[in-house]
């Protein structure tokens, strides 16, 4: 296990993957560590989604302007904020915290991935429809950030 500054320092954007697959075991533990930060009123208002089948991430790259590197890495794990969820809470307001919620996780997720050894991207550029089709994502949730996660050239 890496210290966290030299996780910070080792963090990198990888567009390249090889086509090993993961250990699931390995994703398990990148779940749990990006649940384990912090939300708004603790309510957790995201919901995290695993694209691993070959279609799914064909159809996932597309989905965000064809960025090939995407349908090439192994596991992606798609971010969704669930607004309705906090703003029954917190009210408009709450709106924007789902957000933030989900991109939290999202961060912790891609520094836990480096501290396993893993290389990832944080791809932000995708239209949410296609997004929602491709990993069967919920109606109501808000695809905010797909982090792809592999072994890369330079983990
Ligand atoms: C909100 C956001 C959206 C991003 N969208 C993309 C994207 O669609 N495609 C991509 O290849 N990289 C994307 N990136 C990764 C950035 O390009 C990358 O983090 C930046 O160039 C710095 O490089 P580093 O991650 O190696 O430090 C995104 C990063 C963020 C934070």
């Amino acid at each position: 296990m890496k210290d966290f500054f030299s996780v910070l320092e080792q963090r990198h954007t990888t567009r390249n993957y090889r086509p090993d697959s993961i250990d699931p075991e390995l994703v398990e533990r990148i779940l749990r560590a990006a649940q384990s930060g912090p939300s708004a009123g603790g309510l957790q208002s995201y919901g995290i989604y695993r694209v691993a089948e070959s279609l799914s991430r064909t159809k996932l790259a597309d989905a965000a302007d064809h960025q090939e590197f995407i349908a090439q890495a192994p596991v992606s794990l798609v971010f969704c904020a669930d607004p309705e969820h906090c703003a029954a809470r917190f009210g408009e307001r709450g709106r924007f915290f789902a957000i933030q919620d989900a991109t939290i996780a999202a961060a912790y997720a891609q520094l836990a991935a480096t501290a396993l050894g893993l290389s990832s991207a944080w791809v932000g550029r995708f239209e949410e429809d296609k997004v929602r089709a491709a990993a069967e994502i919920a109606a109501h949730l808000v695809p905010v950030a797909v982090i792809t996660i592999g072994r890369g050239d330079a983990p």
